[in-house]
């Protein structure tokens, strides 16, 4: 290796080392801090009937981006699925919806993991809530506040159908509301987001 080629490697590789350094930990830190608070506030809520004032207090304080936030892998900041970290895979109620409307969990997942599916459906409903707060006002070409509120209620269908059908340890009907969950996210991404 000639010495140009040495310094340019030594050069990449000395960026690459600064960068991950001190990019993303920076970013990092700066972004669990944010979506811990909101993690918190939400997971507050979870379980009761999501109050009013509550959502409403809620909606102003953070976009609809920082809520949605929750959805996320735990390692990427969002609230995870069930209590202990990394216990249930993936971690995150955006990917475990794929993977429970892909298959039926059985018996054995219900009795084991069947609380942490309610608790998707319980934190899915008060997200379709503070969605209905944050409603667009007016209708601009395809995005009609009409359509939006559409895909709020079926949120709610399907955050209400899997908390039932997790806590009946129903398999058809957990894999069946995750679908109608999951369509309502993506219906609404197709055209809001
Ligand atoms: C009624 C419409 C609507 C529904 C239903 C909806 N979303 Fe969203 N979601 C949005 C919009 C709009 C944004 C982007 C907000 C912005 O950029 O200001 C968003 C953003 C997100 C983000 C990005 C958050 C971040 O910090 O980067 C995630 C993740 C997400 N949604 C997951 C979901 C999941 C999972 C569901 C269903 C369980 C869902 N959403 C249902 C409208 C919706």
């Amino acid at each position: 290796m000639n010495i140009v080629k040495k310094i340019s490697v030594f050069g990449s590789l000395f960026a690459l080392g600064l960068f991950a350094m001190v990019t993303p930990e920076a970013k990092t830190a700066f972004y669990f801090e944010d979506a811990k608070e909101v993690n918190a506030a939400i997971s507050k809520l979870v379980g009761k009937n999501p109050d009013a004032k509550d959502i409403a207090e809620l909606a102003k304080k953070y976009s609809l981006d920082d809520l949605m936030h929750v959805f996320k892998l735990r390692t990427k900041g969002g609230l995870g699925v069930g209590e202990t970290a990394g216990a249930i895979t993936p971690d995150g109620i955006e990917a475990k919806l794929t993977g429970l409307l892909k298959k039926e969990p059985d018996k054995a997942d219900l009795a084991k993991n069947g609380k942490a599916y309610a608790t998707i459906g319980e934190v899915s409903l008060i997200l379709a809530e503070l969605s209905e707060a944050h409603t667009p006002k007016d209708k601009k070409g395809d995005k009609d506040p009409k359509k939006w509120k559409e895909f709020v209620e079926k949120m709610r269908k399907g955050s209400k159908d899997l908390v039932a059908a997790s806590n009946k340890s129903d398999g058809k009907g957990v894999k069946s509301a995750a679908k109608i969950l999951n369509d309502s996210c993506v219906e609404c991404h197709g055209i809001f987001r």
